[in-house]
């Protein structure tokens, strides 16, 4: 079996977007690339998790030792997410579409039955997956993180959303295209818990994945009375 601070401890990941049909060859996307969440998924394996990596589309490989499902929408995400409970943590890092299509049809969308006019797409709200594990009543996991990308007022933002939410810890990200952060391959985050807010070193995504594994095992793991 696996050894480390997090052995026998199952932790679930969310990574990467989510496709919401619109009809059986288009979809509503967004740019995520599931790099920090596969990132994540990798380094907490290595520190002796079981993980669970729920994917939305992505181009990326399985970390070794992580047993990854591959899911489409975030209906989909959310239920494989309910699959894998129990878990002693949840990390959603996956950038879940906001909403769907209402009405998605059996065939494909054809510019000629609409006389050329675009046709108007009725949107409705996806399931929040964090806010769904951070809010069990039963079976609520011991640790609920969730990820803020955003582009100003990040900390104000994020602080908002962990309340919200009522997840455990925020790990807020300034995703503002100059950073660079949003597909790329390095990121600066900033850890909010109910104890504080704690800027990690910037890094690369797998520099910084191993630095949040190393806290989550700390969180987790009963600190001996000294
Ligand atoms: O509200 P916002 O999408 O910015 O919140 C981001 C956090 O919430 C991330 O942890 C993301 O994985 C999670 N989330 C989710 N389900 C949604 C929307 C967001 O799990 N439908």
């Amino acid at each position: 079996g696996a050894s480390g601070p997090l052995a026998g401890r199952r932790v679930l990941v969310t990574a990467g977007p989510t496709h919401e049909p619109i009809d059986p060859v288009r979809y509503l996307a967004n740019r995520s690339s599931g790099k920090q969440g596969f990132a994540l998924a990798g380094a907490l394996a290595r520190v002796g998790a079981e993980v669970v990596l729920v994917a939305g589309p992505c181009a990326l490989a399985t970390p070794a030792g992580v047993t990854r499902v591959d899911v489409e929408t975030a209906r989909e995400m959310l239920s494989a997410c309910r699959d894998a409970l129990p878990v002693d943590a949840a990390i959603c890092v996956a950038a879940v579409a906001d909403w769907r299509v209402a009405e998605t049809g059996a065939q494909k969308l054809k510019k000629d039955a609409t006389g050329g006019a675009p046709p108007a797409l009725a949107l409705t709200e996806n399931p929040d997956i964090l806010a769904t594990l951070a809010q069990l009543e039963t079976g609520r996991p011991a640790l609920v993180v969730g990820f803020a990308a955003e582009t100003d007022r990040v900390l104000d933002h994020a602080r908002a959303k962990r309340a919200r939410k009522r997840c455990d810890w925020i790990v807020a990200n300034d995703v503002s295209a100059a950073t660079g952060i949003m597909g790329g391959d390095d990121t600066a985050v900033t850890v909010i818990t109910d104890a504080g807010e704690d800027a990690l070193p910037a890094g690369s995504k797998v520099a910084v994945a191993e630095a949040l594994a190393a806290r989550i095992a700390a969180a987790l793991t009963p600190t001996p009375e000294t």
